[in-house]
């Protein structure tokens, strides 16, 4: 059975009380998804001033969930006013998103800045998630784990088709031999993922709206 990402990108949501309620939900039905979580790795990629508390949630809970941040600092540590660096960021997390294309639509961030992203989060042992648009959108070398995420596809409700993502995801395999996982983004829920999951070059999702809800993302989990 191959491994599975099922991820959730949180975006700017949630307090930290938010937070906590979702994990609790998840550690309450810890021992129903046992079974299904098998061969599954769960990564939640919430805000910077959540991960403190909800790593401290899991590690007490001793929940198989991993973190990840939605963005790191391109810079080492520094005078960089409101960066949070990848140094910083190891400590709570194992994950990175970098390259969504909120960030690079809203925040002007461009092929040559991702880059040092994610060279910062190699450094600092953190796994980038790197999103791309297309099969033609730049991918740094280092990367090994790519989430394709069509632009109309996301909060949309009109997820791509799992062929298509299933094309573009075997597309950019053969073009860039270091990437060993394609996820799909874009508009997935419990009901349509597991068309994705299925498909033989996808490797598993990630998860806007639909990981917010913790009942949904759970049965999103059982379903993959
Ligand atoms: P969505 O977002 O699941 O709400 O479409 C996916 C994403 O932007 O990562």
């Amino acid at each position: 059975m191959k491994k599975l990402f099922i991820v959730a990108n949180w975006k700017s949501h949630k307090t930290t009380e938010e937070a906590t309620e979702w994990l609790t939900h998840m550690a309450e039905g810890r021992e129903q998804r046992a079974e299904s979580e098998k061969h599954k790795d769960v990564i939640v990629c919430a805000s910077f001033t959540l991960l403190p508390a909800m790593k401290a949630f899991i590690t007490k809970h001793n929940l198989p969930i991993k973190l990840g941040a939605q963005d790191v600092s391109p810079f080492e540590a520094g005078a960089y006013t409101g960066e949070v660096n990848a140094e910083q960021l190891k400590h709570f997390v194992e994950y990175v998103i970098i390259g969504h294309s909120e960030r690079r639509n809203y925040f002007g961030e461009t092929d040559e800045m991702l880059s040092k992203k994610v060279q910062r989060a190699k450094l600092s042992k953190l796994t980038p998630i790197f999103c791309v648009q297309g099969k033609e959108t730049p991918i740094p070398e280092e990367v090994t784990v790519v989430a394709y995420e069509p632009v109309e596809a996301i909060g949309s409700g009109h997820p791509d088709t799992p062929e298509d993502a299933d094309e573009v995801a075997k597309t950019i395999k053969k073009q860039h031999p270091t990437v060993q996982y394609v996820l799909y983004g874009g508009s997935v829920t419990a009901e349509n993922v597991k068309n994705f999951t299925k498909m033989s070059s996808i490797d598993g999702v990630l998860v806007g709206g639909a990981s917010l809800d913790a009942a949904h993302f759970d049965q999103i989990i059982e379903k993959a």
